[in-house]
This record gives C-alpha cells, structure tokens and sequence, in this order.
C-alpha cells in the first residue's frame, strides 16, 4: 500500500488507501466510501473503475502494450501456439514439453459434444446468425455436465474449463455447418486443436481434409490474438454472471452474448461490410467525411479502442497475417487494399490524430477470415471460440479469490419521487 488518497465532500475529509498493482495506474481504494460518506461514485462505462485485482493480462493503452502473464502479445503470436497461451492464461507459467502434451491430449479428448446437443440445432432457422447458436448451445451444456458444475471445487472448475476451451471449436463449426445445410464433421484426434477446427468448418465426409499449414498458423495467431485482453465488456459480463456462483457454461453463454454487439466482437464483421461498402479507394475521403460528421451516425468501423490511444499491438500482427495468408492462398483482394489506403488517410486526418483513433484488432481480421472462406457473420463466433479461454481464466481467478463478492452496482437514481397510486378512472 501506498499513501492515501483525500476526499472533502460535505464539509469533511475522508482518507481512502491507494492500491499499487505490478504496472499500471494506482487505484483509489473507495470500498468504504459508501460506509463512511453516505456517498456513491458515479462511472457509467467503468472508465476510471477497477472492477477487480487480476493477474493475467495487462495492457497500456498509451504505449500499445499488451502482455498476458507478462509476455508481449507480439511475441506469443510470433513463436507460441493457441494450446499454450491458453495454457499460459489458465496455469500462469508457460507450459513445459510434457505439461503441454498433457494439456493438448486432455483438450482434443473433451472436443466431442453430447450426442443429443445436436438436436439443439435443428430447432433454430438455417439463416440464424452463429451467436445467436452459440448463445442457446453453449447455454445448454450447463444441462449436459453435471459433474463439472460444483464450482467450489477447483477440479470441477477445471473440467468445465477445459470442456469450455475443447467443445467451442466444435460448437461454432456445427453453427457454421448447419448455416450452409452440410453434416455435422466429428472431431479428429490427430489433428491440431486449430486444424481440427478448419477441418469440422471446411471439410466434408466424402473427402479428405487437406489442412493448409499457414491457414492454421494464421487461424491460430488470430485465436491467439483473441485469446484474452483484460476486462473487456464480455469478460465483465462472464465474471458478474459468475459472481452469483452461476454455472459456468450459462456464463460463458452470458459472454457470448456480450460479445455479440458491434461495439465490441460484432466490431470485425461490421468492419469488412463497411469496406465493401466503401467499395473503392477513391470514395474514401467521402466516407472520412461521414465518421467525422458528429450528425452521421456513421463511425469506421475497426478503429477507435477504450483502452488503446496507440496503435493496437493485435492489429500490426493481424496486418502482417493478412499478406501471409493472401500468399499462402494466392488471393488477391482489393479489399486490402481500400482498408490499407484508408488506415493511411484516417491515421493522418487531424480528427483521428487528435481523438487517438488508430486500428484495431478487428480491422484486418475480417479480411483474413474470409480470405480463408468464413462468411462475415462466422467472424464473431471465431472471437467466442478463443475467447473463452480468457473468459474462463478470468472466471476461475475470480472464484479462486477468498475476497470475492457478488458484483452489485448502485446507481444514480433520476426517476420520480414517492408518490400515491391513482386508480385508472382518475389518470
Ligand atoms: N469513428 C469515428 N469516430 C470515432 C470512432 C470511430 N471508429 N471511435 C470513436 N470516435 C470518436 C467518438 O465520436 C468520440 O468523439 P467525441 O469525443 O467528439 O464525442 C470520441 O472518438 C471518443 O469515442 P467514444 O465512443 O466516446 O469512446 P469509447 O471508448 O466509448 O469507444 C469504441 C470505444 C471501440 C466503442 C469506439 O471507438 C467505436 O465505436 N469504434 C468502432 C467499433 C470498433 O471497432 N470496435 C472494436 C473494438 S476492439 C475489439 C474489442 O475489444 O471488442
């Protein structure tokens, strides 16, 4: 603990304690406020609010920094692998040889689903978007693992962690499957958690799957890129949903829905339509125009973060993807090209220097993606599927912590007053 922190209101002083992390701001410990002043604080958006103490990920918005357990996003992308950052998130140490065989053997043998939940799909139209599958399936797995739902148990938490992680490939691939009306692939145990994933997305029985080896280093740097990024809105929702001590798998469906939004994960798929609706390089500056326009509800999609005022680390790996896998595929986009002319001009426009409106993770990423033949709506579910690993890392640290409380905000309240009841006859 550092020193304190002083409030005068109502004529007194309060002193509050002021809470050091390993990095990042202090914080102002304002637990008692409430207790000793009569008074709430008011943060809609929880811009200035440290919701809770955590060890995984920290990012520096004004430098462009991210590190998950201390580790540079850029190098994770670069020289790890999706099992072992998923590792890294659950365990806090990067893994060792045989601590990573285990965990990938323990994943790739939870990636079947319970035969029933297959009927869950027929019951949704065939044009559903793959969130809204994903919301009610991953719901329904809370009614599938019972034995995995006692969360004071710290190895039940970790069977429905690992069962969370294994099954989400599965689920967004059959999403994706039963959207285009072909069978449902099974899991193949000796293929990679990512080419598994390609396999059960592209493949088809009546062939072999050929699994492109830098379409799967692409789509696992993406899960990578995705796999966690602190208390993001999804992750708050997955951690308030588990502060009730709520089922794991309900949470997750709670993150998933969260996720859902165009603000946040529904942000790549808006990002790619938004380029193709620009169309060409040359209408460019009409639609800077519009994102400047304050009467235009228009925004460029794909930029602008809360946290980062600096270029998003995740978005020069996404950038520096996108030419590696239009090698690896031999497409030709032009696309790329209009979203690279306009990150030019956008980074170069006064607006956008002086609000620190730089591309995010979600600008490049819808191009890769369909590069590699995911419809727009799929992109969404691919952010659910990685991350959930940050979700239920995030889930377990905050069960784990003696300290934890239901979340509960209070509220500024502006509606009326006390008043009697008026029977209808005299309204
Ligand atoms: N285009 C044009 N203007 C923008 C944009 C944008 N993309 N983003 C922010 N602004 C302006 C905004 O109008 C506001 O202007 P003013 O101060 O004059 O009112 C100012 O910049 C601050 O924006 P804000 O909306 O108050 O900031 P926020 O921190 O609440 O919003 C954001 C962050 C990501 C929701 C927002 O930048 C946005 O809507 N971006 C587009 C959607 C997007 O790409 N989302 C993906 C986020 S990254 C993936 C993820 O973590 O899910």
């Amino acid at each position: 603990m550092s020193d304190q922190a002083k409030l005068e209101t109502g004529g007194k002083t309060y002193e509050f304690p002021k809470l050091s992390g390993t990095c990042g701001p202090d914080v102002v410990d304002i637990r008692k406020l409430y207790a000793q002043t009569g008074q709430f604080t008011y943060d809609p958006g929880f811009t200035s609010t440290a919701s809770c103490e955590s060890g995984l990920t920290f990012i520096d918005g004004e430098e462009g920094v991210l590190l998950h357990r201390g580790y540079p996003i850029g190098q994770l992308a670069e020289h790890s692998s999706f099992m072992e950052v998923a590792y890294l998130l659950l365990n806090k140490e990067l893994p060792d040889q045989s601590e990573l065989d285990e965990f990938i053997y323990t994943i790739t043998r939870h990636t079947m689903v319970h035969d029933q939940l297959r009927q869950f799909y027929q019951g949704f139209r065939r044009d559903a978007h793959p969130m809204a599958i994903m919301c009610g399936v991953v719901g329904a797995l809370s009614a599938f693992y019972h034995d995995s739902t006692d969360i004071s148990d710290p190895e039940q938490r970790k069977i429905a962690s690992h069962r969370l992680i294994a099954k989400m490939p599965t689920i967004a691939a059959m999403a994706y499957k039963y959207a285009v009306g072909q069978p449902f692939l099974q899991p193949q145990n000796d293929l990679s958690y990512t080419g598994n994933f390609l396999r059960m997305t592209f493949g088809v029985p009546a062939e072999e799957y050929e699994v492109i080896p830098a379409v799967e280093k692409a789509m696992d740097r993406i899960f990578i890129l995705h796999a966690d990024h602190e208390q993001n809105a999804s992750t708050s929702t997955v951690r308030l949903a588990g502060s009730s001590g709520a089922n794991p798998f309900a949470c997750t469906a709670a993150g998933i829905a969260c996720l859902w939004g165009p603000a946040h994960g529904g942000a790549n798929e808006a990002a790619l339509n938004m380029l193709h609706e620009i169309g060409t390089p040359d209408k460019i500056p009409h639609y800077i125009e519009r994102a400047k326009d304050k009467n235009d509800p228009f925004r460029l999609m794909g930029f602008g973060h809360r946290v980062y005022k600096n270029y998003d680390p995740r978005a020069t790996v996404m950038q520096k993807t996108v030419r590696e896998v239009f090698d690896a595929l031999d497409v030709k986009d032009p696309v790329f090209e209009t979203a690279l002319q306009l990150e030019e001009i956008a980074l170069n426009d006064d607006y956008f220097k002086e609000k620190k409106l730089f591309p995010n993770v979600d600008f490049y990423s819808g191009i890769i993606l369909s590069a590699i033949g995911f419809p727009t709506t799929m992109f969404t579910a691919l952010f659910a599927l990685a991350r959930t690993v940050g979700w239920v890392a995030q889930w377990n640290e905050m069960i784990s912590d003696p300290g934890q409380k239901i979340g509960r905000p209070r509220q500024l309240y502006t509606g009326p007053t006390q008043r009697d009841y008026v029977s209808i006859d005299k309204r």
